[in-house]
C-alpha cells in the first residue's frame, strides 16, 4: 500500500502528466482528499456544527515554480491549458474548471500573498475524487493547491485560513456560495477520525471514529445525478435560512435551539419554519453524534443518520427520488443508518453497513435502481484518511 494509504495512487502518474505537458519534472507533489459528510449537513453556512471526515479519494497536484509572473494549469481532465498572469488575477477573468486553482491562486492574495512578488507556477491536476458526487472533488482541488501554494510561495498560511482561502475561491471564482464544512475537512482530516467543526468559531476536534473496530464499513452510493451549487437550489436554501435568522432575531440560526421552534413555527411562514427546523435540528444531531460515537461508538449512530435523512428530504426539500432510493434500500438490507450526504439534489447517499453485509446491499441497490429505471448507481466504502499535504 503507497505511503499515503491510498489504493487509488496516481501521484506517479500525476508526475508524468505534468511532464509530458511541460517539459520537465515537477518540483513537488502535493494532494489533498475529498470527503463524506457524515452528518450536519447545510448547517455551515448557518454557523452550526458539521461531521466530515476526508476519505481515501484524492486530487493530486504536481508543481513546478517559473521564473516569470505566469500561472499555467493543465489537467488530465482538461484539453486546455490555461494561462493567466499574477498580475491579471481576478475572480471575473477565470472560467471553468481552471477558476477552482486559479480562484485560489487568487484568495491568497485576499490574505495576505504579495502576488507581485511571487513566482509564477505550472500545475498539473489529477483527482480520484468522482466529480458530481457530492464528495468535495471542488474543495479537494482547491485545497491541494492551497497547500501547494503555501509552501512554494512560502506564505506561512494555517489550515483553518487556508479552508477559508479556499472557501473564498469557491465563492468569488467560481461563483458557488458553499460554506466551510468541505475545505476543512479536506484540510483538517486524519485517519478513522472525523472533523467535528464549529462553523462560527472555526474550532475543530477530532472524533473516532472506529468503523473498522465496530465491523462496519462506510459505503457511499453515488447516484449519478449530477448537481451544481453554482446555481438554483443551494442558493435559494441559503436565503430562507437567512431571512428565518433575520426574522427570528439572530445573527445566524446557529444561535436557535430546539427550545425555540414554537416561537418560529408562529413568527415564520410554513416553508421557512421547516427549512429553519431542520437547520436547529441537525444542529443537534451533529452534537448527538458526538456525543455517541465518543460513548458508545459507531453502531449508536444509525438512527440519527436515518433522522438527518427524512430532515432533509421533508423539511429542506434536497433530496431526490434517486436518493431516497438508495437510502431506502440501504435501510432495508442491513445498513444501521443510511443518509444523503452533501449539498444535495443529486450526488451520493452514505450507509452504514456491517462489512460482511457490504455485497448483499450492492446487489440490492443495483436490483432496486433497476426495478425503479433508474441508471446504475457507482458503490465504493471509503475510510476516514489523512488530510491535504506534499505528497
Ligand atoms: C456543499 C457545500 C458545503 C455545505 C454542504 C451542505 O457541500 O460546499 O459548504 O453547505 O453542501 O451541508
Amino acid at each position: 500500500m503507497p505511503a499515503n494509504g491510498n489504493s487509488l495512487d496516481i501521484r506517479d502518474e500525476v508526475a508524468q502528466g505534468f511532464e509530458d505537458i511541460f517539459g520537465s519534472p515537477p518540483a513537488g507533489i502535493w494532494s489533498a482528499p475529498g470527503r463524506v459528510n457524515l452528518i450536519g449537513e447545510h448547517t455551515d453556512y448557518n454557523q452550526g456544527f458539521v461531521l466530515p471526515f476526508a476519505i481515501n479519494r484524492r486530487t493530486v497536484v504536481a508543481l513546478g515554480p517559473r521564473d516569470d509572473g505566469i500561472l499555467r494549469v493543465a489537467s488530465a481532465f482538461a484539453d486546455e491549458v490555461a494561462e493567466i498572469s499574477l498580475a491579471d488575477l481576478t475572480p471575473d477573468r477565470l472560467q471553468d474548471w481552471s477558476a477552482y486553482p486559479l480562484g485560489v491562486a487568487w484568495a491568497l492574495g485576499q490574505f495576505g500573498a504579495d502576488l507581485a512578488a511571487v513566482p509564477g507556477v505550472d500545475l498539473y491536476i489529477e483527482s480520484t475524487v468522482p466529480v458530481g458526487a457530492g464528495l468535495s472533488s471542488s474543495a479537494a482541488i482547491e485545497s491541494a493547491v492551497a497547500v501547494a501554494l503555501n509552501d512554494v510561495w512560502r506564505l506561512g498560511l494555517d489550515r483553518p485560513t487556508l479552508a477559508r482561502v479556499g472557501q473564498l475561491a469557491e465563492n468569488k471564482a467560481v461563483g458557488a456560495p458553499t460554506g466551510i464544512m468541505d475545505q476543512s475537512a479536506s484540510l483538517l482530516g486524519t485517519p478513522d477520525h472525523a472533523v467535528f467543526l464549529d462553523c462560527r468559531s472555526l474550532q475543530s476536534e477530532l472524533v473516532e471514529l472506529g468503523f473498522t473496530r465496530a465491523g462496519l464499513e462506510l459505503l457511499v452510493i453515488d447516484t449519478d445525478v449530477s448537481h451544481d451549487h453554482a446555481t438554483g437550489g443551494y442558493a435559494e436554501r441559503r436565503a430562507s435560512c437567512e431571512m428565518g435568522a433575520m426574522l427570528m432575531g439572530v445573527p445566524a440560526l446557529r444561535d436557535l435551539g430546539i427550545v425555540d421552534l414554537p416561537r418560529a413555527r408562529e413568527v415564520l411562514d410554513h416553508e421557512t419554519y421547516r427549512r429553519v427546523r431542520h437547520v436547529i435540528t441537525e444542529n443537534q444531531r451533529v452534537l448527538d453524534t458526538v456525543r455517541l460515537l465518543r460513548s458508545e461508538g459507531p453502531l449508536a449512530i444509525g438512527e440519527l443518520l436515518d433522522t438527518s435523512h427524512v430532515s432533509l428530504r421533508d423539511d429542506f426539500e434536497i433530496s431526490v427520488p434517486e436518493l431516497d432510493l438508495a437510502v431506502e434500500t440501504a435501510q432495508a438490507n442491513g445498513a444501521i443508518g443510511a443518509r444523503m450526504t452533501g449539498g444535495g439534489f443529486g450526488g451520493a447517499a452514505i450507509a452504514l453497513v456491517p462489512t460482511d453485509g457490504i455485497s448483499r446491499l450492492q446487489v440490492a441497490l443495483d436490483g432496486a435502481f433497476a426495478e425503479h429505471g433508474f441508471s446504475q448507481p457507482t458503490t465504493f466504502t471509503v475510510v476516514a484518511s489523512g488530510g491535504a499535504g506534499r505528497n
